[in-house]
């Protein structure tokens, strides 16, 4: 994980550099700093925790057209100065993003059971020794040393760091991280991502695996692994991106309304001939892999439901799973990666492996132009345009509608057209509504250790995402069970402190479901209920009541409610839902 930002130019890059970083900060907000060169000499400003705080630390006149910055979010070594990066070692400051496998190999004997240190903190050491070595320094020879340790290094990386014998010089290398070079006006940035460099550049170039290189305001050098220069094609900047966020207090709270829209701009973007087209030799035998992870796997589990009519065969695996049950995977299956970031290293390590097995792949992408996007057979975009909180809430809306009309594509009886239409009529009658009640249910759970969602087919897999919602942002335990597997076990729990939420959209599981809320009422239980119907509704202590619709498409008409819970609760408990603590938005790394 991690956010880097570097620039070289003619100019004073520090405020803007600055700014670029804040826009990074959806990568980690550990710790932050940045580096840069004033009159020869290497000067660094860091503190622990975000951007704003780091701007406070640099609120005196810095002048430099050389910096690299960074934005930390800790894998290795506690949250610390002496982790928070740049790494500042004699004469080298280094900002990494990745993780360096080996790095004990480089480590100090005093520092191999030392979990406080971090690895770029110890592979940094073995870069300066590197650099001891050399009799002269130039850039090319300073970039051979570089690449030789990189070469004896295992793990991923964007990297790009200063040395203090040529002033006017950024070094860079990326292995499975993201790294985008930028062309500004009268300066070059690195960036972690293309959004960063977008108001300041017009063009990009996407670093390709094992690329390293050195560039100064006058040059920039970029060699493949094998050392031979490359050819750079600027493309232009992706436009979307431009467009500045949404200017609300709480971000997560706009993006939660912009949720209906993103749905119904991705089915407007759908191109049904492009998708049919590659769906069109699948038999129902295919075996059909979906993965991705956190809310993305969660959407992915309810396109299971939609694609099982018409592929028996459907399995739905967290990209880390994946990764160590892939002995399946060959040249007869489709893989469906699905990723707001297009960046998560977990899926990205799938995405790989799917195509070396030669299965065909697909990408339920948010983020154009993301590794992901760039990498699947086929991309079926999720128009939710860029997120900023921390927690999935518009994308996952998006990637639903996606996936559901993917799943039309696949319909046997040609009826898809009817479908999505159909859908988009939902979606839109969804605008209108204001859903009640919900500000009781925050009163009822803020201050609980633990509570249950409960619900059964559909509505068990809508309740994971529910239940991770509300976890990630008002940090309430919540587990989200099938209502049948109550009495298996986790009814043990239930007593009269102890809060259920239970959702029943689903006409096929609406009398269990009354069962399940009468198994928890006689044992003194709470009972919230999210559902359309009075009878269930009426069996709780609170009921949320929902619009009734066809089964299939429930999870666009409760998602809504659900994540607006997550978002109030954490606002009631005085937590900021954009931030949540140790979390962040991209997971870069494995
Ligand atoms: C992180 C985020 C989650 C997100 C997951 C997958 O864990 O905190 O909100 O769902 O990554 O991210 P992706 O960008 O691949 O959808």
């Amino acid at each position: 994980m991690c956010g880097i930002i570097a620039g070289v130019g003619e100019v004073n890059l520090i405020p803007t550099g600055l700014e670029m970083l804040k826009n990074l900060e959806y990568r980690g907000y550990d710790s932050a700093g940045i580096a840069y060169f004033e009159k020869g000499e290497i000067f660094a400003q860091k503190c622990i925790g975000g951007v704003d705080k780091l701007k406070e630390c640099c609120a005196f006149n810095i002048d430099s057209n050389v910096m690299i910055g960074h934005t930390r979010w800790a894998t290795h070594g506690k949250v610390c100065l002496q982790n928070a990066q740049p790494i500042i070692q004699n004469n080298i400051a280094l900002v990494h993003n990745g993780i360096f496998e080996n790095y004990k190999e480089f480590a100090y004997e005093f520092e191999q059971n030392d979990l406080t240190v971090s690895d770029t903190f110890c592979w940094t050491k073995y870069l300066v020794k590197k650099l001891e070595e050399l009799a002269f320094i130039s850039e090319e020879s300073v970039l051979q040393q570089f690449k030789q340790l990189l070469d004896n290094s295992r793990g991923s990386w964007a990297i790009c760091f200063l040395y203090k014998y040529l002033p006017n010089c950024i070094f860079f290398a990326k292995k499975d991280s993201p790294m985008v070079l930028g062309l500004g006006d009268r300066c070059i940035w690195i960036g972690s991502d293309e959004y960063a460099l977008s108001q300041v550049c017009r063009k990009v170039y996407h670093l390709e695996n094992s690329q390293y290189g050195w560039v100064s305001s006058k040059n920039l050098r970029v060699y493949d692994k094998f050392g031979r220069e490359c050819d750079i094609f600027w493309s232009k900047i992706c436009n979307d991106l431009k467009e500045s966020k949404t200017q609300n207090d709480c971000i997560m709270e706009s993006e939660i309304e912009e949720g209906i829209d993103s749905a119904i701009q991705t089915l407007e973007n759908f191109d049904f001939s492009y998708v049919s087209k590659f769906l069109k030799n699948i038999s129902p035998k295919t075996k059909l892999y979906i993965s991705g992870c956190g809310t993305a796997h969660n959407a992915g589990k309810i396109a299971k439901f939609w694609l099982n009519k018409h592929f028996p065969f459907v399995e739905v695996e967290y990209a880390s799973e994946f990764l160590v049950n892939q002995q399946n995977i060959d040249s007869n299956c489709i893989c469906i990666f699905v990723s707001q970031s297009g960046e998560t290293a977990d899926t990205l390590k799938c995405v790989n492996l799917a195509k070396e097995r030669q299965a065909k792949t697909l990408g339920i992408v948010n983020m154009e132009n993301s590794s992901i996007a760039n990498l699947v057979d086929i991309l079926i975009l999720g128009k939710s345009q860029k997120e900023y909180a921390v927690a999935a809430t518009k994308s996952y809306m998006a990637q639903l509608a996606a996936l559901y009309a993917l799943s039309s594509c696949v319909d046997i009886e040609k009826s898809h057209l009817r479908k999505v239409d159909r859908l988009k009529e939902l979606l839109l009658s969804l605008k209108n509504i204001t859903i009640e009640r919900i500000d009781d249910v925050v009163e009822l759970i803020k201050d609980r250790q633990s509570i249950y969602y409960l619900g059964r087919g559909m509505d068990y897999l809508v309740a994971l995402e529910g239940a991770l919602k509300l976890k990630e942002v008002s940090y309430i335990h919540v587990e989200a069970m099938p209502a049948g597997e109550l009495k298996h076990g986790s009814i043990a729990l239930i007593d009269s402190d102890f809060v259920s939420i239970v959702l029943s959209t689903q006409n096929a599981t609406k009398e269990k479901m009354k069962t399940c809320i009468s198994e928890i009422k006689c044992r003194g239980g709470k009972v919230v209920v999210f559902s359309p119907f009075v009878d269930v509704g009426q069996m709780g202590d609170i009921w949320v009541k929902l619009i009734e619709c066809e089964d299939e498409l429930a999870p666009f008409v409760l998602s809504y409610p659900l994540q607006r819970l997550a978002y109030l609760t954490a606002k009631r408990k005085g937590f900021n839902p954009d931030k949540p603590r140790n979390l962040a938005k991209s997971v870069t790394v494995e």
